[in-house]
């Protein structure tokens, strides 16, 4: 499994690095790490842009570049490595069979991750035809999110509109909300603090357990309260039920559109 070949360390490698310390999986000294332009005191202990031979070393390697330059920065890469090294890729809407040849026909998972991986919450969709290449990735991943395996590699597509991209939603609304409060007359920061925290607060109680989200909102809304009001728009015509299949079918395109 180690060392782990990173690819470009940018928002999410170094989020997986932080997570794995933290979570006891990966040290930095298990990471090589290959990145033009990298914060080397943020990765202490890893071995950064060595020279080329060095990476034969790599087990595995984690393709973490952004989806347009993917190609550029694997080919100089490919003729240093491992015949056996296992390539597991976060790039957002890159086929496996276009990495695997890229890659001389190793093997190869997908993921499609979250970077709250930087505090063990995040969430990883999985596909890989091999069976050793999905469990590198499970390996990778497991300790720093919540995993679940995709049957086929087009369901990549929903799992990155429904989890991938899905973090910016949260962050949208609440932006929405505390704006909505500040418009009801709450001082700024009142209504950023109320909105935050609750938000928190409630994801918190979700991730309890034990009950359903709709049971969580029924618990919370009495009949003909305020709560059911604002709840009248926003599951009514034109709110969530309306709007989320349609920002879910955008997603959905757009990284069908990426994958070429
Ligand atoms: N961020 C997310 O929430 C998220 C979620 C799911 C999946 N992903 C996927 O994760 C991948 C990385 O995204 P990111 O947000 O971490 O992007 P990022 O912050 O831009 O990180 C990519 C890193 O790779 C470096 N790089 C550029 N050329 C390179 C090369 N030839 N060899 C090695 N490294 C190179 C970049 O350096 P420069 O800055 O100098 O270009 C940067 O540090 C993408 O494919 C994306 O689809 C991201």
């Amino acid at each position: 499994m180690t060392p782990i070949l990173l690819l470009g360390a940018g928002r999410m490698g170094g989020a997986l690095a932080e997570g794995w310390r933290d979570a006891g999986a990966f040290a930095a000294a298990d990471l090589i790490i290959r990145d033009p332009n990298i914060d080397a005191a943020a990765f202490e202990g890893a071995l950064v842009n060595p020279a080329p031979e060095a990476l034969g070393a790599a087990k595995t390697v984690l393709l973490a570049v952004k989806p347009q330059i993917w190609r550029e920065a694997v080919k100089d890469v490919v003729p240093h490595l491992a015949p056996d090294a296992i390539i597991v890729s976060i790039a957002a809407g890159v086929r496996a069979a276009d990495i695997a040849e890229a890659f001389g026909g190793r093997r190869v998972a997908r993921v499609m991750p979250t970077t709250a991986v930087a505090i063990g919450q995040g969430t990883a969709s999985i596909f890989a035809d091999d069976a050793d290449a999905r469990a590198a990735a499970h390996a990778l991943f497991a300790p720093v999110a919540t995993v679940v395996d995709l049957p086929n590699e087009d369901l990549m597509h929903a799992a990155t509109a429904v989890s991938g991209s899905a973090p910016a939603y949260l962050y949208a609304f609440v932006e929405a909300l505390e704006a909505a409060g500040a418009a009801q007359g709450l001082d700024a920061a009142d209504s950023a603090k109320l909105a935050r925290a609750t938000i928190i607060g409630a994801a918190a109680l979700m991730a309890r357990g034990g009950e359903e989200p709709a049971e969580l909102r029924k618990q919370v809304t009495s009949p003909g309260g305020t709560t059911a009001a604002a709840l009248s728009v926003l599951m009514g015509e034109g709110g969530f039920g309306d709007l989320l299949p349609k920002a879910l079918e955008a997603a959905v395109t757009r990284s069908k559109e990426l994958g070429g």
